[in-house]
C-alpha cells in the first residue's frame, strides 16, 4: 500500500475511534446510546462491531482533523467530508449511528451511518462514497470476522443489512455477511467461493426481500461454485426483527432446519399474485413451474416437486410428467 492509502487507513481508524468514544462516553452520545440499547446492541456488540456515533454537532470531525494539521487533499478525498461552495469541508455524517465497514483484514475503510430519526429527503443509511480504499463491489459487511466461522460451519448466510448480521451474531450465528443493499457482485461471490460452497440466503421476509432473493437465485442459476439454500422469514420480518420477536433459539432453528431449495422457493414465488382459481392464471403458473423443473437434474428432486404441484393444483401427476417431458426435449 502506498502512503496515501496508509494515511487514509489511519484517518478511518481515528474517525472510528472518535465516533465510538462519543457514543460510549460523552453527553453528545446519550440519545444515540439509548437508541442502540433499544436496538439490543449490548456494550459487547458495540465493541465487536466498533459502532459509534457522529453527533449532531457542527463539523466535529472537520475540527478534530483540522487540529492534526493533515494534508487537505487527503481529507478532501477521504469521503468523510463534503465540500462547501467556498472549497472548505464539512462533516458528511451528522446525527447518525456509525457502522464501520471493514476490509477482510478488519481495517475500517468506510462507514454507513444510520439516521436516528426519519427525516424527509434523507436516506435511512448514508454510505461513504467510493475512495482509494473503498470499492463497494469488493466488500461484504462482517467478512473479516465471519470468514473463519464460515470455514468452520462450512456455510455462509447472506443477509440484507448490518442490523441483520449483528442480530444473527447475537443469536450465535457468526457466519453471516451482508452485501449492504446492493445486488451481489462477482467480486463478493469470489470472496465467498474461497470460503465455502454452501450459500444460505436470508433476506428480509417482505416483498422487496423476496424479490431480491429471486434475483440471487437467477444470478447463481447453474453456477457450479455454489449450492443455494433459502430462508424466508414469516410475517414480513427481517432477521433483526425476527430475533427480537421470537428469540435467538427459534432463529437458530430456522437457520439450521427451515431452509428450502432454490427451486422450492421459486415455485412458491411464482405462485404469488396469481389467482389459481382462475384457469388462465393456473395454466400460466403450471407452465412457468414446469419450466423451473427443466433445470432440476435430480430425478428424485423433480419427483418431489411434481408431486407437490400435483397435490396443490389438483392436476394429475401423469399430465405434469408428460408436459415436463416435452419441455425437457425442447431444452436438449
Ligand atoms: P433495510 O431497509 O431492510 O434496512 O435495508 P434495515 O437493515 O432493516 O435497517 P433497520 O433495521 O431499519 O436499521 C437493508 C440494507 O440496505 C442498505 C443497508 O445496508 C441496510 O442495512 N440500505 C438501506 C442503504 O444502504 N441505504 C438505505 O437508505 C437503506
Ligand atoms: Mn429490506
Ligand atoms: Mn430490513
Ligand atoms: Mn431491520
Ligand atoms: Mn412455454
Amino acid at each position: 500500500p502506498n502512503s496515501q492509502q496508509q494515511q487514509l487507513r489511519q484517518l478511518y481508524a481515528d474517525a472510528a475511534a472518535l465516533f465510538q468514544h462519543i457514543l460510549l462516553n460523552t453527553k453528545l452520545g446519550e440519545t444515540a446510546l439509548a437508541y442502540t440499547q433499544q436496538r439490543q446492541l449490548s456494550p459487547d456488540l458495540l465493541e465487536t462491531f466498533n459502532i459509534g456515533y457522529a453527533p449532531d454537532e457542527n463539523n466535529l470531525l472537520t475540527r478534530f482533523f483540522a487540529e492534526k494539521k493533515l494534508d487537505f487533499n487527503l481529507l478532501r478525498h477521504s469521503g468523510l467530508f463534503t465540500e462547501n461552495s467556498d472549497g472548505t469541508l464539512r462533516d458528511r455524517f451528522v446525527d447518525r449511528v456509525m457502522f464501520p465497514i471493514k476490509d477482510g483484514q478488519g481495517n475500517v475503510i468506510a462507514f454507513s451511518g444510520r439516521a436516528l430519526t426519519k427525516r424527509e429527503n434523507q436516506p435511512k443509511y448514508l454510505n461513504s462514497p467510493e475512495t482509494d480504499l473503498f470499492n463497494k463491489r469488493d466488500v461484504l459487511f462482517n467478512f473479516d470476522l465471519a470468514k473463519a466461522e464460515i470455514r468452520k460451519a462450512k456455510q455462509v448466510v447472506l443477509f440484507e443489512g448490518f442490523m441483520d448480521v449483528i442480530a444473527a451474531y447475537r443469536a450465535g450465528i457468526k457466519y453471516g455477511v451482508a452485501s449492504m443493499g446492493t445486488s451481489l457482485t462477482n467480486e463478493q461471490l469470489y470472496l465467498l467461493q474461497r470460503a465455502t460452497e454452501h450459500l444460505i440466503v436470508c433476506y428480509d421476509g417482505d416483498q422487496p426481500g423476496m424479490k431480491a432473493t429471486n434475483r440471487v437465485i437467477t444470478l447463481l442459476h447453474n453456477d457450479p461454485r455454489f449450492q443455494l439454500s433459502i430462508v424466508t422469514l414469516p410475517e414480513q420480518l427481517d432477521p433483526d426483527e425476527y430475533v427480537k420477536k421470537y428469540g435467538a433459539e427459534r432463529f437458530r432453528d430456522v437457520l439450521t432446519g427451515g431452509m428450502e431449495t432454490a427451486v422450492g422457493f421459486r415455485l412458491r414465488y411464482l405462485k404469488q399474485d396469481r389467482n389459481l382459481d382462475n384457469e388462465q392464471d393456473k395454466l400460466t403458473y403450471i407452465d412457468a413451474a414446469l419450466h423451473e423443473l427443466v433445470n432440476v437434474s435430480s430425478a428424485v428432486e423433480r419427483d418431489i416437486y411434481l408431486n407437490r404441484l400435483s397435490d396443490s393444483l389438483q392436476v394429475t401427476y401423469e399430465a405434469l410428467v408428460t408436459q415436463l417431458q416435452d419441455y425437457l426435449v425442447d431444452a436438449t
